[in-house]
């Protein structure tokens, strides 16, 4: 491990105003969404979809590193380039999701375990020559009736780490996300307990396994209600819930924290974004900024619909949402720049 390489890649993926593009859907979760809105489940139509997203214009204005699946990393536009060499010439770092999904936690009902580790040192080295720089593994953790236990928390943090070490050691800055899941009717209060535990339990194991923080990025979920809860907080509730769970449970020398949007709308995404920043800035040891999937994807998906001739204007809209994003980072974002965009 080289950790200057290391914390050099984190802050050029913390840099500025930028943000993360998660685009890295698995193939169930990215046929999910094609079936959503009615786009055939090929691997020419995911092909297609990445190239859209990927040859955007002025894409690098706004994102600093963007996730790939591992079908992706491999893909090319229709003329032959290979889309890590088109991030790369937009001056966005490629990055690479290395967790193999998740499966029922044994002994645990409800519960999920994320797998990957068996192989990982090999695969790690193998994305490092094609040209990724970060990584990414993705464990959940489900508020319910019970849950979540210890023993979930425990087995999926501690793989967390062991990832975390095996990516360091690759030179790869490797991205912990312990994602507490919106699904459910819990309260705000509840996602706020569940995601400090689970956030300080992560960083015991990563202390446990040796790495290092300084060369570290924590995606975790903003501490916002379930989806299914009567009571839905206001924008100060959620930014102010979230950025005191952070405080009270993530050390100072993490190199960044940046989000997963986590099925919120891309409005308000941006929104608890923006009055994090505005609330807090200049009082927090580690910059925050956005590693959203569907809330910077899911409006330009739409808009495609896998028509060519929808390219553009979906391209418009890719850059539209990671712009405004920008903007919540820069604590620039209202509603009223949404609204005049749109007009
Ligand atoms: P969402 O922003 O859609 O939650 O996805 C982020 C992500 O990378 C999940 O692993």
């Amino acid at each position: 491990m080289n950790i200057q390489d290391l914390k050099q890649i984190a802050s050029a993926l913390m840099a500025g105003d930028k943000g993360l593009l998660a685009m890295d859907e698995s193939l169930p979760t990215c046929n999910k969404r094609f079936a959503e809105v009615g786009i055939p489940q090929t691997v020419e139509y995911r092909r297609a979809y990445r190239e859209l997203i990927v040859t955007t214009p002025n894409l690098g204005e706004c994102i600093s590193g963007a996730i790939l699946f591992d079908e992706t990393i491999y893909q090319a536009t229709t003329d032959g380039v290979l889309f890590v060499d088109i991030l790369k010439q937009a001056g966005i770092i490629p990055g690479i999701k290395v967790d193999a999904g998740t499966v029922n936690l044994a002994g645990f009902p409800g519960e999920k375990i994320t797998e990957g580790l068996d192989g990982l040192r090999d695969r790690l080295n193998k994305y490092y020559s094609l040209g990724a720089r970060f990584a990414k593994w993705r464990a959940v953790i489900t508020i319910g009736e019970g849950i979540p236990t210890n023993g979930c928390i425990e087995a999926n943090t501690h793989a967390l780490a062991r990832y975390a070490a095996l990516c360091q050691e690759a030179g790869l800055v490797p991205i912990v996300e312990p994602e507490v899941l919106m699904d459910g009717d819990h309260t705000i209060e509840q996602c706020y307990e569940v995601t400090a535990k689970t956030i300080k339990k992560l960083f015991e194991q990563l202390d446990t396994q040796r790495v290092n923080l300084q060369g570290l990025i924590l995606k975790p979920n903003m501490v916002i209600a379930g989806k299914d809860c009567p009571k839905q907080n206001w924008v100060d509730e959620v930014a102010t819930a979230t950025v005191n769970c952070l405080l009270e449970s993530v050390p100072a020398e993490v190199a960044g924290v940046a989000f997963l949007s986590g099925g919120q709308s891309a409005e308000d995404a941006s929104a608890h974004l923006q009055a994090m920043n505005i609330k807090f800035a200049g009082k927090l040891p580690w910059p925050l900024t956005f590693s959203f999937a569907r809330a910077i994807q899911q409006p330009a998906l739409v808009i495609w619909k896998g028509n060519p001739e929808n390219v553009k204007a979906a391209q418009q809209m890719l850059y539209f949402r990671a712009s405004m994003n920008n903007a919540a980072r820069r604590g620039e974002y209202s509603v009223d720049i949404e609204s005049a965009a749109r007009k």
